[in-house]
């Protein structure tokens, strides 16, 4: 019998794997999941009440242009509101992004290992991964992604901080990069853990993409912000790269909820700001216990560690489990941790110094 004929591209995309649930919790034993960078906190003050707020009324559809948070945002990063274009999520964005980009026969340049959307929404529109090894200290090899061009790139993706390893390029490199790639080719910064940089030497994208038309800036409100359940996220670019995006946006993709509980924090950035000094805080407490114990952990900028585990990577996920830690295997590669609750941070680092006697 014969099926509906679909696009040939699709064949053999992996699937996006999200990270696992906790463990099962036995005998009232607490299971933490660490394993999608998510937000341990609860919600901003003043966010839940403004959702709670606009789900009395989602029986209407959302503003569709998202023009309340497309000001604020707007206004929250000095620039035009016309550079701004919202997304269901910063995946949601990144899916755009290569939508008015890239199709068959062009190519889309990334670091490997990066974010792992970033195949599959190259593959989705037809064009071709290029994908660049990281250095040996885990970062992007910019002078190796600038060799990557052809006169078929059409995109660049430039993770900052670099998921899983956390690692950033700083800004006198990145600056030469950026005067390497052609005025053509659009280089997205993707900044979903920009928050919790802490060094000043790494830049900020938005004063980047300022006097560049060919970069823009990708920002989540899933990690820091903590509405990762909501999806909304957005790209600072120059027309005409933001009205495109504009234009491929799903009709009503961010809703109501979404739109509002943004906004609301927003408005919250002194606690966001506590906050995210606090899982700065116990990041620098996890990666110094890490090294005590004798592990060799690249220096994150974000809000999880990495552990190059090559082959014992499936044992190691398999023993954080059992003490109740959910982290996020790469078969053959390494951990991808994330930076919880200091109770997930402790009972994790259990299991590490453990794991590392018996290596
Ligand atoms: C580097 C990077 N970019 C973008 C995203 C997408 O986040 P969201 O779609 O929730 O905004 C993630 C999520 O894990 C990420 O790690």
């Amino acid at each position: 019998m014969s099926t509906p004929k679909l696009r040939a591209e699709l064949d053999g995309i992996p699937t996006y794997k999200p990270g696992r649930p906790p463990a099962q919790a036995d005998e009232g034993r607490p299971a933490f999941k660490l394993s999608s960078n998510e937000n341990p906190y609860p919600p901003l003050p003043g966010v839940l009440e403004a959702a709670i707020a606009a789900a009395g009324a989602f029986n209407r559809y959302p503003d569709l242009a998202c023009v309340a948070l497309t000001e604020a945002l707007a206004e929250r990063f000095g620039v035009p509101a016309e550079h701004i274009a919202t997304g269901t999520g910063s995946v949601g964005v990144a899916q755009q992004l290569l939508q008015i980009t890239a199709g068959p026969g062009d190519e889309v340049i990334y670091a490997w290992r990066s974010f792992e959307a970033y195949p599959i929404v190259t593959r989705i529109s037809g064009a071709t991964p290029v994908q660049v090894p990281l250095d040996a200290d885990e970062r992007h090899d910019l002078d190796a992604m600038a060799a990557a061009i052809t006169d078929r790139t059409r995109l660049i993706f430039v993770c900052n901080p670099n998921n899983p390893t956390g690692t950033v390029v700083r800004r006198a490199a990145l600056e030469r990069f950026l005067d390497r790639v052609p005025a053509d080719v659009l280089v997205v910064l993707d900044e979903a853990y920009c928050e919790f940089i802490s060094d000043p030497e790494v830049p900020d994208g938005v004063g980047l993409y300022r006097d560049r038309p060919n970069v823009a800036v990708l920002r989540t409100f899933s990690k820091a912000y903590g509405l990762a359940g909501l999806r909304v996220g957005f790209a600072i670019a120059h027309e005409p790269v933001a009205a495109a995006l504009r234009k491929t946006a799903v009709p009503f993709g961010v809703s109501q909820l979404a739109q509002d509980a943004a906004i609301a924090s927003l408005k919250a950035e002194p606690a966001l700001l506590e906050r995210v000094a606090a899982l700065v805080t116990e990041r620098t407490r996890v990666v110094d216990a890490l090294a005590g114990q004798g592990w060799t952990v690249p220096e994150s900028h974000a809000n999880f560690v990495w552990l190059r585990l090559g082959e014992r990577t499936a044992d190691f996920a398999a023993a954080t489990e059992r003490a109740g830690v959910t982290v996020r295997p790469f078969p053959n590669e390494g951990v991808r941790i994330t930076v919880g609750e200091t109770e997930a941070n402790d009972l994790l680092l259990g299991v590490t110094e453990q794991f590392r006697k018996e290596l």
